[in-house]
C-alpha cells in the first residue's frame, strides 16, 4: 500500500513509522520545513522511546520518506492519513479543526485515483462529513471515500501501543474504503488485533468516549485517595480490591497529581462542548474535567501543608515536570500548576526532569534547573515527586535527607513505601496512603 501522512507530529511520525516497518510505502508530510529537514537528517522533533531507531531502518530500507509537497505525495497514495494537530480553541473549548479542513482543501484537487481519505487525529463528530463536503466542493471527479480511523497511543509507549493494540476502530461503510483499511492494517489484523468497523460518526466518537472514560477512571481514584487519607485508609490497596474486579479492571486506578497531557485535557473538554451543543450534557464527564483542573492546583496545597503550613522564602525541589514519564511532553503537566500555586505562596522553585527541562525552560523561566535529583535536592525544604520517571524510583533516600535542608518528601505518584522514607528520618507525604501519620497529624 501506498500511504501518505499529513502531520509529521506525534501522530502522525509514530503512525507512519510504524505503516513502513510493517512494509508499506509511507511519506509522511509536514508544512514545517525545518522539522522535515531535521527528520531527514535523522533527528525526531519529539522524544518517544525507539522512534528514532524506527524512522532510521525505515528510511535506510526505502519504505519511509519525508517531505513538504503535500499534493504530489497525496496524489500517488492508496490512502491518506490526516494527523495534524486539533488544538483546543482559545475562549470557547471546541477542537480548532481549521488545520484539518486546510489539508483537505490542498489535498482534494491531487487526488488520482480511488484514495481513502482518513482522519486520524482526534475530530470531533461529524468531521470526516465536513472533510468529505470539502474535497468534493473543490473536486466533484474525485474518486474519494472519507473514514474515521482514531488512534489510542500513548506517548512513550507509543510504537508497542500501535502494533499490538487492543483494538483497531475504522468509521467507513463503503466496502471498497473498508477493505483497504483492512489491508493497511493487515499486519496486525494476522496477529488478531480486532477491527471494528462502524460508521464513521460512531467511530469519532468512540475515541472521545474512551478517553473520558479513563479520565473518569482517574478522577474517580483521585477523589478517593483524598477520601483515604481523610478516614486513615490506603488507596492503592483500594484500588487493587476494585481493580480485580474484572468489570473494573486495574489499570488507570493509580491515584496522582491528576491528569495531563496532550489528549485527556483537550479531548474531554471538547466532548463536553459537543454534548452540551448537541443538548445532551455529559455531566459527569463536565465534573471530571473541572475536579481535575482544581487537583492540579490543590496538590501545591498539599505541600505547603506538608511543610508546616508555610513554603515562604523555603527552596521546594520537584522532581519530575513532564505530565508523565518517557515524554518531553509538558502540555497540561500538572507540574505547571504545582510550580504556580508554590510560587505565588512564597517559595523558590528548583526543579530536574530527564526530558523535559527545555521546554519547561520556556514555560516557567523562574525555576532554577538542577542537573540530576541530587543536585535539584541539594538545600531544600521539601522534595516533592511529581512525576513516576524511573529515575525517581531508587534514589539514595540516606543521602538525600544529608543534603536536603529539611528532609520532607511529598510522593505525589506513591513510588516509594511510606515506612522506607521514614526510616531515613524523612516525613513523608504520599497520595491518599498515609499509614504512619499520627492520629493527631490526620486531625
Ligand atoms: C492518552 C490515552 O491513554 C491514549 O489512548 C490516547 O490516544 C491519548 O491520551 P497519553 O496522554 O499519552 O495517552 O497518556 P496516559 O498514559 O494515558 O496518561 C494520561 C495522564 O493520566 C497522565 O498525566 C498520567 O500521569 C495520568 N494517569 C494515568 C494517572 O494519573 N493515573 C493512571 O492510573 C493513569
Amino acid at each position: 500500500m501506498r500511504i501518505t501522512i499529513v502531520g509529521s507530529g506525534y501522530v502522525g511520525l509514530v503512525s507512519g513509522a510504524c505503516f513502513a516497518d510493517f512494509g508499506h510505502s509511507v511519506v509522511c508530510v509536514d508544512k514545517d520545513a525545518d522539522k522535515i529537514a531535521a527528520l531527514k537528517a535523522g533527528r525526531m522533533p519529539i522524544y518517544e522511546p525507539g522512534l528514532d531507531a524506527l524512522v532510521a531502518e525505515n528510511v535506510r530500507q526505502e519504505r519511509l520518506i519525508f517531505t513538504t509537497d503535500l499534493a504530489a505525495a497525496a496524489s500517488d497514495a492508496d490512502a491518506v492519513f490526516i494527523a495534524v494537530g486539533t488544538p483546543s480553541r482559545r475562549g470557547d473549548g471546541f477542537a480548532d479543526l481549521s488545520f484539518v479542513h486546510a489539508v483537505a482543501r490542498e489535498i482534494a484537487p491531487a487526488l488520482r485515483g480511488y484514495t481513502v481519505v482518513c482522519t486520524k487525529s482526534t475530530v470531533p463528530v461529524g468531521t470526516g462529513d465536513e472533510v468529505e463536503r470539502i474535497i468534493r466542493e473543490v473536486n466533484p471527479a474525485a474518486e474519494v471515500s472519507v473514514a474515521s480511523n482514531p488512534e489510542f497511543l500513548r506517548e512513550g509507549a507509543a510504537i508497542a501501543d500501535f502494533k499490538r493494540p487492543d483494538r483497531i476502530v475504522v468509521g467507513t461503510q463503503d466496502a471498497r474504503a473498508e477493505a483497504v483499511m483492512r489491508e493497511v492494517y493487515r499486519p496486525l489484523y494476522l496477529n488478531q488485533a480486532p477491527i471494528l468497523v462502524t460508521d464513521r460518526r460512531t467511530a469519532e466518537l468512540t475515541k472521545y468516549a474512551a478517553n473520558a472514560f479513563l479520565a473518569a477512571k482517574i478522577t474517580f481514584i483521585n477523589e478517593v485517595a483524598d477520601l483515604c487519607e481523610a478516614v486513615g485508609a490506603d488507596v492503592q490497596q483500594v484500588a487493587r480490591g476494585i481493580g480485580l474486579d474484572k468489570r473494573i479492571g486495574p489499570k488507570f486506578l493509580h491515584a496522582g497529581p491528576g491528569y495531563g497531557g496532550s489528549c485527556f485535557p483537550k479531548d474531554t473538554l471538547a466532548l463536553v462542548k459537543t454534548a452540551q451543543d448537541a443538548g445532551t450534557p455529559l455531566r459527569l464527564v463536565e465534573t471530571v474535567v473541572a475536579v481535575n483542573d482544581q487537583r492540579k492546583r490543590a496538590m501545591a496545597r498539599k505541600v505547603i501543608k506538608a511543610c508546616g503550613g508555610s513554603v515562604r522564602g523555603k527552596t521546594v525541589a520537584l522532581l519530575g515536570l513532564t505530565f508523565k514519564p518517557d515524554t518531553d511532553d509538558m502540555r497540561d503537566a500538572p507540574s505547571l500548576a504545582i510550580v504556580a500555586g508554590l510560587q505565588d505562596a512564597g517559595a523558590r522553585i528548583v526543579a530536574y526532569d530527564p526530558e523535559g527541562m527545555a521546554h519547561a525552560r520556556t514555560l516557567m523561566p523562574e525555576v532554577t534547573y538542577a542537573e540530576d535529583a541530587y543536585a535539584c535536592a541539594e538545600g531544600a525544604d521539601a522534595l516533592v515527586i511529581v512525576t513516576e520517571w524511573n529515575a525517581f524510583r531508587a534514589l539514595d533516600l540516606g543521602r538525600l535527607a544529608r543534603i536536603m535542608n529539611a528532609p520532607v518528601m511529598v510522593d505525589l505518584r506513591n513510588i516509594y513505601r511510606s515506612q522506607d522514607v521514614r526510616a531515613k528520618g524523612f516525613s513523608y507525604r504520599g497520595i491518599g496512603t498515609d499509614p504512619g501519620l499520627s492520629q493527631a497529624d490526620k486531625a
